[in-house]
C-alpha cells in the first residue's frame, strides 16, 4: 500500500452532528483508514465504536492504528448492508435500536484509490480488479468479459453519467472478440480512442467509464439503497445517521431513503440541504471536493 494517509473528509460536520461528546454507542459503517472514528473516540472519553469494512486489508490497518482506543473498538468484516447479520455471528450484540450515531462516508479511501494492485487508475498499468473486497466476487475484468453491449452501456450512463456509453460499448465488445481487456492502460486507450482525446477537458476521457464500473463491481447503489432501508432502525432514540456521499447519483439514492423514512415518521431531517465543504477544506483536501453530506435523527416516539 502507498503512502497516502487518508484524510477524513467533513470532519468538523461529521462530528457536529453526530455529537459523540455525549458519549454513547457510535457505528462506523466505513471504517476505512478510521479517521473519522479517531476523532469520534477522542472527543468522547466514553463512547464505544463498532467499525465496519469490507476491505479486510483496510480493517486490519486501521485497527492498529487506533490501538490505544482498543477497549472501546470492535470491528466487523462485511458489506455494510449485511453488518448487522455478520455482527451476530461474531456474537456481537443485535444492531435494532442500539447506536446513537450511525456514519456512512462511501467510496474508496485515499489508500486504496493509490494502492496501485486495484486497478483503479487509468494513469497506472495494473490489471482490471477494482473490487473492495478482494476475496469475494468478480473483477472488473471479469465483469467486462461477461455482460452484454447493452448491460454495460447502460451501467456506463446509468453509473458514469457517460453521454457516449453505447459508442463505448460497442467498441469493448469488439475488441473483446479477439482479445480480452485486463488491463487499466488497455481500458484508458480504448475510451481515449472512441472519444476522441481529452478536447480540453480537464479530465482524462476514461474518468467516467472507469467510475461506472467500479460502481457497478463493488454493486455501490445496490448497497447503498439496503443498507439505508435498514440504518434508521439501527439507531437509538434521538441517534443520528450522517451519510457522505461523492457524485450525484448516490446523493440521489441518499436523498430519497432520508425523505422517504423522514415521511414515514422514522427520523426527522437536520439538513434540508446537502452540507458541503468549504474552499478551504477543498484546498487543504482535493478529494473532498464533491462531499455531500445529509444528516438525520431518529424520533423518540
Ligand atoms: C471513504 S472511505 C472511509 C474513510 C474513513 N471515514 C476515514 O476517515 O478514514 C470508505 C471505506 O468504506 C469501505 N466501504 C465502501 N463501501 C462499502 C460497503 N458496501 N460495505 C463495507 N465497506 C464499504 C471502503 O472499503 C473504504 O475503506
Amino acid at each position: 500500500m502507498g503512502e497516502t494517509r487518508h484524510v477524513p473528509v467533513l470532519a468538523e460536520e461529521v462530528l457536529h452532528f453526530l455529537a459523540p461528546s455525549r458519549g454513547g454507542r457510535y457505528l462506523d459503517l466505513t471504517f476505512g483508514g478510521g479517521g473519522h472514528a479517531r476523532k469520534v473516540l477522542e472527543l468522547g472519553p466514553r463512547c464505544q465504536l463498532v467499525g465496519v469494512d469490507r476491505d479486510q486489508g483496510t480493517l486490519a490497518e486501521a485497527v492498529r492504528g487506533l490501538a490505544e482506543f482498543a477497549e472501546r473498538l470492535s470491528t466487523v468484516h462485511a458489506r455494510f448492508d449485511l453488518a448487522d447479520v455478520a455482527a451476530a455471528a461474531s456474537g456481537i450484540e443485535s444492531f435494532d435500536g442500539t447506536f446513537d450515531g450511525v456514519l456512512l462516508d462511501l467510496g474508496f479511501s485515499s489508500q486504496q484509490l493509490e494502492d496501485p494492485e486495484r486497478g483503479l487508475s487509468f494513469e497506472r498499468d495494473a490489471a482490471l480488479d477494482m473490487r473492495m473486497d478482494r476475496s469475494v466476487g468478480e473483477t472488473a475484468a471479469e465483469l467486462l468479459g461477461r455482460v452484454s453491449e447493452q448491460e454495460l452501456a447502460d451501467l456506463l450512463f446509468r453509473f458514469g453519467d457517460e453521454r457516449r456509453a453505447r459508442a463505448i460499448a460497442r467498441a469493448l465488445v469488439e475488441r473483446r472478440r479477439h482479445a480480452p481487456v485486463r488491463r487499466t492502460l488497455e481500458l484508458a486507450d480504448l475510451v481515449e480512442r472512441v472519444l476522441g482525446g481529452r478536447r480540453g477537458s480537464r479530465t482524462h476521457p476514461a474518468t467516467r467509464t472507469f467510475q461506472a464500473l467500479r460502481m457497478a463491481v463493488n454493486d455501490e447503489i445496490g448497497c447503498l439503497e439496503r443498507v439505508l432501508e435498514k440504518a434508521p432502525r439501527w439507531l437509538a432514540a434521538d441517534g443520528r445517521l450522517v451519510v457522505i456521499a461523492f457524485h450525484s447519483g448516490e446523493d440521489r439514492v441518499v436523498k430519497r431513503s432520508l425523505r422517504a423514512a423522514a415521511s414515514s415518521g422514522e427520523i426527522e431531517l437536520l439538513t434540508r440541504k446537502v452540507v458541503d465543504p468549504g474552499p478551504p477544506e477543498i484546498a487543504a483536501n482535493p478529494r473532498s471536493r464533491s462531499a455531500k453530506l445529509r444528516a438525520a435523527r431518529r424520533r423518540s416516539e
